[in-house]
């Protein structure tokens, strides 16, 4: 699977001056923003020429890593743009040589299960990951844990 971006649409890290707008763009669709100032070198942006349209975050840890806070605008989905975020940061967490990558999804199982996220107990879930979920206050009830493994076991 691989997506196109949107004409005028690129992709950068995000900086400081960025946790206001992220903040903002996430809890305007309802999802978790806790953290974000102090994780925000943890983001990638995608911008349009207007500004911000898409967040993503991928914390690693070891050889575990997290992805968090994955939000397209409304006015930006079924673009590809949100495909196009997440296969960012699995190509960053390959490069970085995690074993396994790690999402708690509240309403996007499926999306995720596209690039060949499978569900599993969150029992599985490493501690270091729970931790870190712990540390940033990034609670998620309900939510569906799923793993996705890059190396060989
Ligand atoms: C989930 C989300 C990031 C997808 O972004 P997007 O830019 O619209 O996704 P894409 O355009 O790359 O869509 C790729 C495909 O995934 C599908 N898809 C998108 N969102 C989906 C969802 N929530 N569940 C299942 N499939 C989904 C699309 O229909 C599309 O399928 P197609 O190629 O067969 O037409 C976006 O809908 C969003 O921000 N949702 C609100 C926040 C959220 O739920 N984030 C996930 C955190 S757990």
């Amino acid at each position: 699977m691989s997506a196109d971006l949107p004409a005028g649409v690129a992709f950068r890290l995000a900086t400081a001056a960025d946790a206001v707008r992220v903040a903002e763009l996430l809890g305007a669709q309802g999802a978790q923003a806790v953290g974000v100032g102090p994780g925000i070198s943890a983001f990638v942006i995608a911008d349009s020429p207007a500004g911000p349209i898409a967040t993503i975050a991928l914390e690693i840890l070891g050889g575990d890593a997290l992805i968090r806070s994955v939000c397209v605008h409304p006015s930006w989905r079924a673009q590809g743009v949100g495909t196009a975020l997440v296969e960012h940061v699995l190509t960053e967490a390959a490069m970085e040589a995690v074993d396994s990558v790690y999402v708690l999804s509240s309403a996007a199982d499926r999306f995720f299960a596209r690039f060949g996220f499978v569900r599993i107990a969150w029992s599985e879930i490493p501690f270091t990951i729970t931790r870190a979920l712990s540390q940033r206050g990034a609670a998620v009830p309900g939510a569906t844990a799923m793993q996705l493994l890059l190396a060989d076991p």
